[in-house]
């Protein structure tokens, strides 16, 4: 059974940005959506190695930083080339001010 692990404050991540963060072990991307819902993806690229938190975060997709693949959050369905395979994603939920996300065991 996986825990749920604090990994921000909300207020850590503005509106419409990312942050990327270490949990269970993996890089993890959580990301802010204009009206206030959180996402967590993996943080690396399907592709080959770029952070997806220094990417640019539009309309629910983030954008690679390195070759522009772009992958919905919410689902981590790469959605253009050069990425073919999804990426994971993770449970997040708010307690109060904390993010806490769940990271497969
Ligand atoms: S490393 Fe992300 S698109 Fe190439």
């Amino acid at each position: 059974m996986s825990e749920w692990v604090r990994v921000a404050a909300k207020s850590d991540v503005a509106e419409g940005a990312c942050l990327g963060v270490r949990a269970g072990g993996k890089e993890v991307a959580i990301y802010h959506l204009p009206g206030g819902e959180f996402c967590a993806t993996d943080n690396v690229c399907s592709h080959e190695y770029a952070l997806l938190s220094d990417g640019w975060l539009e309309n629910g997709c983030i954008e690679c930083p390195l070759h522009a693949a772009q992958f919905d959050i919410r689902t981590g369905k790469a959605m253009s080339a050069p990425a073919d395979e999804d990426i994971a994603v993770y449970p997040i939920k708010a307690e109060g001010d904390d993010l806490l996300v769940q990271i497969p065991g």
